[in-house]
């Protein structure tokens, strides 16, 4: 890494030979902002900020940054959760705001290509324009972008239906982290001639490469969803309505958020749903085209109210209501952000999950008596956000070393029944030192070569995922 000093100026000058100069950028304002992401844990400083406008500008950074030894940090629009786009040992931060336009739309294909700027919500309204739906969704949909969240594979609250965004990538245009241009998969649907190397780069948080352009697949759009509100006394009932709810509608949505984490929801003005406070509950979306689902529905509910497995509830009646609801699960994050929590995201086969949760229930009451704890997730996809905050009278130094200390017990835990670390929030920087919890020794080394195949020199994102 260059020091500040007279050569890192002639770096920038040299970046400024092929990218417009007010495009790269070093104002503090700048460097802050695009240095961070959501997490808020680490110190931004970026040697600067660089706003490539096409693909050919992005090649050349990549070969001068070769020729140079610079780090780059890809960046999309930082709503990470794992410090993956943090820029804190002067590397150059490649934002891809300019490139945010959608380049071409196939309605036979039911695809779309688009530039890795784009914003998630930008292209969900666009499918929606054209009778279509891209359901890859969650709360940050206003400002994430479409390259950010190949790169982490982001996955969201319809996961249970529609699938990581993974599973919506039909092509990929990346610049290796030795300059090469790969157009990747084309947006084929069948493609049985070898390796296919568009999955490494989905999840590769910055490492191998930039991603530019992205070839998604859109669907139909869901018949008239609706969404219930369930009261739950324990976790136990959790399980047992995912069970009699998945086998009889088609879920979209099956999320979960305890007592203690509505209660910030609801500091922020939103309404509780009914009187009855549970310590847990349950957020169903269901397509409901036509009585009979809703009919179907309430014939669950009193089942399930008859068995002891809830104990009140509430079921949309329009658009506005049902969105009304969702921002009891989806205002969580946000709302607990002011606490600075120590953010756990972690995965089992959804079989395990009650095991998990019993046993780390035990383990955090044990280790964390004074810590307010707050569970919420993804439920049907096996995904658990434990989210532990801070402590107001407790500093950031001390109360990190003491979730740490924990995180070792809690990952082994994990690692006994067959969990990941992250389930969609990445390793990045905060999950890196647990990665030996979800892949073994070998496995890493065989990230490692991948790597070392891709970014020969370690330029790209260097420090995120492994060291
Ligand atoms: C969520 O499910 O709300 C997001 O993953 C963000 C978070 O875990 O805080
Ligand atoms: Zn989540």
């Amino acid at each position: 890494m260059p020091t500040r000093n007279e050569s890192a100026a002639a770096l920038l000058d040299g970046i400024r030979s092929f990218i417009e100069p007010a495009q790269v950028r070093t104002d503090p304002d700048s460097c802050l902002n695009y240095g961070r992401d959501w997490t808020r844990l680490y110190t931004p400083d970026p040697l600067a900020v660089v706003l490539p406008g096409n693909i050919e500008q992005i090649q050349q950074l990549v070969r001068y940054a070769n020729e140079h030894r610079l780090a780059l940090v890809p960046s999309g629009g930082r709503t990470g959760l794992s410090g993956a786009a943090v820029a804190h040992h002067g590397e150059i931060v490649v934002s891809m705001e300019r490139m945010n336009r959608i380049l071409e739309f196939d309605s036979t294909d039911r695809s779309v290509t688009c530039q890795a700027g784009v914003v998630t919500e930008a292209l969900q309204n666009f499918a929606r324009d054209h009778g279509l739906y891209y359901p890859v969704d969650f709360a940050s949909r206003g400002s994430s972008q479409i390259g950010g969240n190949i790169a982490t594979n982001a996955g969201g609250i319809k996961v249970v239906r529609y699938g990581l965004t993974r599973d919506w990538v039909t092509g990929l245009k990346v610049v290796t982290g030795r300059g090469d241009l790969l157009d990747l998969n084309r947006g084929l649907i069948k493609n049985a001639s070898g390796y296919d190397l568009r999955h490494l780069f989905v999840g590769s948080e910055g490492t191998l490469g930039i991603i530019v352009e992205a070839t998604l697949k859109l669907t139909r759009s869901p018949r008239e969803p609706s969404v219930m509100v369930l009261g739950v006394p324990d976790l136990d009932g959790v399980m047992s309505l995912y069970h009699v709810f998945r086998n009889k509608l088609e879920l979209s949505a099956f999320e979960f958020f305890s007592e203690l984490a509505l209660r910030h929801v609801l500091k922020k003005g939103v309404q509780r749903p009914f009187d009855a406070e549970t310590p847990y509950y349950v957020l169903i979306e269901f397509e409901n085209p036509d009585e009979s689902h809703t009919d179907q529905a309430l014939a669950l509910f009193e089942h399930c109210a008859e068995q002891g497995w809830l104990a009140d509830g509430v079921i949309s009646q329009s658009e506005t209501q049902a969105k009304e609801l969702w921002r009891l699960r989806e205002d969580i994050s946000e709302s607990i952000s002011e606490h600075q929590p120590y953010k756990n995201d972690i995965a089992v086969r959804i079989s395990r999950v009650p095991a998990l949760l019993a046993e780390i229930d035990e383990l955090l009451a044990r280790e964390y008596p004074d810590f307010e704890v707050l569970w919420y997730g993804h439920i049907g996809d096996g995904n658990l956000h434990v989210n532990i905050l801070k402590p107001t009278d407790l500093d950031s130094a001390t109360f990190a070393q003491k979730c740490g200390a924990v995180s070792e017990h809690l990952f082994a835990v994990l690692q006994r029944h067959g969990g990941s670390i992250s389930a969609e929030h990445g390793v990045g920087l905060t999950k890196k030192p647990y990665l030996r919890y979800s892949r073994d020794e070998t496995e890493i080394g065989y990230l490692r070569a991948i790597k070392q195949v891709f970014d020969p020199n370690g330029i790209m994102n260097p420090g995120k995922i492994f060291d």
